[in-house]
C-alpha cells in the first residue's frame, strides 16, 4: 500500500464536530421556518380581523359593555383575540382585559400578538369547558363573542360568569342565529345558537335581560344573522338596620 492509498484514521472529535455542526444547522433552519410562519399568521390574522371589522359591528359591541376607564373585562373564549385586542383601548391603561380561553397554544399566540401591538393591559387567562376560574366579584364587564354555541356546560359557565361580576357588571353575548329549526344538539356543530334558548338559559342562571337585539348583523359574509344580548346579574334589594343595599344573587 502506498502512502496516497493510506486510510485516513478515525477521529471521533471529527465527527461530533460535523455532527453538532448539522444539528446546530437544522434547529436555525427549523426555529427560522416556524417564526416565518408564525409572523406570517400574524400578518393573516390582521387582514381577516380588518375584513371583519366592516361587518362585525365591534364599536356597538363595546358601547354595550359600556366600560370606563381603570374597568376589568373579560372577553371569554377569547380565540386569537379579535375582541380582546380592541377592548384594550377604552379601559386605560390603569384597566385589565382577561383574554380568556380553554387552548393554551391560542392563548401564547394572543400573548406574542399584544406584546407586538404594545397592549400592555391584557392578561392571558386559562380556563376550563365548565369553569372560567374568574375570581367572585372582580370584573366589570364579561363579553362572550361567537362562543355560546361551543359551551357543553352553559350553566356552569353562566353561574361563575355571574359570580365574577361586580353588583353593576355587565354580561354581553353575540353570536349566530340558526337559519332554519334548530335542532338543540346541533349548536356546536353549526356554529349557531338562538337568542331564545340563550336568553332562557340566562334566565335561569339569574340573569336579567337588559337588552335583546335578533337581527344585530343582518347578514355576515356567509350571509348569516348575529343577535346581541346584554344582561345583568339579577340582584335583590334587602335592609340592614333600615338601610337599603343590593345584593347579587349567588345561587
Ligand atoms: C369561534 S371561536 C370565537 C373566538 C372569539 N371570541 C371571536 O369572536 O373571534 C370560539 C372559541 O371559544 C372557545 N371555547 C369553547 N368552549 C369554551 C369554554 N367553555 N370556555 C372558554 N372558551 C371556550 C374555543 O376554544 C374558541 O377559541
Amino acid at each position: 500500500m502506498n502512502s496516497t492509498q493510506e486510510k485516513v484514521p478515525f477521529r471521533p472529535k471529527y465527527w461530533v464536530t460535523l455532527a453538532l455542526f448539522v444539528a446546530c444547522a437544522l434547529t436555525i433552519l427549523i426555529g427560522s421556518n416556524v417564526a416565518y410562519q408564525a409572523l406570517t399568521t400574524l400578518n393573516q390574522l390582521d387582514v381577516t380581523e380588518a375584513e371583519r371589522d366592516h361587518w362585525q359591528r365591534p364599536s356597538e359591541v363595546i358601547q354595550a359593555l359600556d366600560l370606563k376607564d381603570g374597568d376589568s373585562v373579560v372577553d371569554l373564549g377569547c380565540g386569537s383575540g379579535y375582541f380582546s385586542l380592541k377592548l384594550s383601548d377604552p379601559i386605560g391603561r390603569n384597566g385589565r382585559v382577561i383574554a380568556e380561553g380553554i387552548r393554551r397554544l391560542s392563548l401564547t399566540f394572543l400573548w406574542m400578538r399584544a406584546v407586538r401591538k404594545g397592549r400592555h393591559n391584557l392578561s392571558m387567562h386559562l380556563g376550563d369547558l365548565d369553569d372560567s376560574r374568574l375570581r367572585p366579584s372582580s370584573v366589570n364587564a364579561v363579553l362572550i363573542s361567537n362562543t355560546y354555541h361551543e359551551f357543553t356546560a352553559a350553566q356552569s359557565i353562566l353561574d361563575h360568569v355571574r359570580q365574577s361580576l361586580v353588583p353593576s357588571g355587565r354580561l354581553v353575548i353575540i353570536d349566530r342565529s340558526p337559519k332554519g329549526v334548530q335542532v338543540q344538539a346541533s349548536a356546536q356543530q353549526e356554529h349557531e345558537i338562538s337568542s331564545g334558548q340563550v336568553v332562557a338559559d340566562l334566565r335561569q342562571a339569574n340573569f336579567v335581560i337588559g337588552n335583546r337585539t335578533d337581527r344585530f348583523i343582518e347578514s355576515d359574509p356567509e350571509n348569516e344573522s348575529w343577535w346581541m344580548i346584554l344582561a345583568h346579574a339579577h340582584r335583590t334589594r334587602f335592609s340592614i338596620d333600615g338601610v337599603d343595599r343590593i345584593r347579587t344573587n349567588a345561587r
